[in-house]
C-alpha cells in the first residue's frame, strides 16, 4: 500500500495492480503468464563534478523493442518466479549465479494486469561496487547480449541545474511492462533516495512533459 502513490504514474497504456506474492499464487493467476525482473544495484559515495551525487549504479536494460526495462523475463513452465529470474539473469546479463544468485528474500513487489492475464514480479539486491562493475563487465558476453538486449545502463539519479535533465529526462523514456514504476519503487523501498526527492523528480518528469 505504501507504493499506491506511483500506481499508474505516466503509465497510460497499462493498468497493474499491486498484489502480495502470496496471492500471486493462488488458484486465480495460475492461468495467468508470470514474468520477473530485477534491479541490481550498489551503493556508492560518488559525487560528479563536485556537483551531483550519484547514489548508486542500478542496471537497466535497452531491450530489443526500444524500450528500458530490468534484466528478467517470462517465468517459464515448471518454473516459479525465483527460478525464472535467476535463469533470465544468466541468460541476458551473464549472472554468475554461484555468487549472485537471488533469494525468496530479494521479492520486492508483485503486480497483476488482468486484463493482459499477467503477473509481474520485481526483485532487487544490492552488490558491492566491485561486484556490480563485475556483473556489468560480464553483461557484453552474456548469451542474449546483441539480440534480446542491446546494453545495459545506468539511471542517472540526480536532478541537474535546469530541473530536468537528469533522473526527470530519464523517466520520460518508455518502458516495458511497469518498470518505470518499478525502478520508484526499488529507489524508495532501499531508500536510495529520499522521498522528496523521488517525488520532485517525478513532478518534474510530468511537468515538462505536458
Ligand atoms: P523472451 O526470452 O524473448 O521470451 O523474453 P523474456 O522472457 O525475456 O520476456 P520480457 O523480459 O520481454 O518480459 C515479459 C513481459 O514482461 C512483457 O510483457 C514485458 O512487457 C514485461 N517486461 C519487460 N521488462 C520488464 C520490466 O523490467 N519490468 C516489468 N514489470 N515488466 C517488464
Ligand atoms: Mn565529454
Ligand atoms: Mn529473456
Ligand atoms: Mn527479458
Ligand atoms: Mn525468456
Ligand atoms: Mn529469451
Amino acid at each position: 500500500a505504501q507504493y499506491e502513490h506511483y500506481g499508474r504514474v505516466g503509465d497510460i497504456k497499462e493498468d497493474f495492480d499491486i498484489i502480495s506474492y502470496e496471492d500471486s499464487k493462488g488458484e486465480l493467476y495460475s492461468s495467468f503468464k508470470h514474468a520477473s525482473h530485477a534491479m541490481l544495484f550498489a551503493r556508492n559515495d560518488t559525487v560528479l563534478w563536485d556537483l551531483y551525487k550519484s547514489r548508486a549504479a542500478i542496471m537497466m536494460q535497452m531491450r530489443f523493442d526500444g524500450l528500458l526495462g530490468f534484466p528478467g523475463g517470462l517465468v517459464d513452465p515448471g518454473e516459479n518466479p525465483l527460478d525464472g529470474v535467476n535463469r533470465e539473469l544468466e541468460e541476458e546479463i551473464g549472472l554468475d549465479l554461484c555468487k549472485h544468485k537471488l533469494q525468496n528474500s530479494d521479492q520486492v513487489v508483485s503486480f497483476v494486469n488482468k486484463s493482459k492475464n499477467l503477473v509481474l514480479h520485481f526483485y532487487g539486491k544490492e552488490v558491492t561496487v566491485n561486484d556490480f562493475s563485475e556483473i556489468e563487465m560480464k553483461t557484453l558476453s552474456a548469451p542474449d547480449y546483441g539480440n534480446e538486449t542491446l546494453g545495459m545502463i545506468r539511471p542517472p539519479l540526480y536532478t541537474m541545474g535546469d530541473g530536468y535533465r537528469g533522473l526527470p529526462a530519464f523517466l520520460s523514456n518508455s518502458y516495458a511492462g511497469n518498470s518505470r514504476q518499478e525502478l520508484l519503487i526499488g529507489l524508495q523501498h532501499f531508500k536510495i533516495l529520499e522521498q522528496d526527492e523521488i517525488e520532485k523528480a517525478v513532478d518534474s518528469w510530468k511537468t515538462f512533459m505536458k
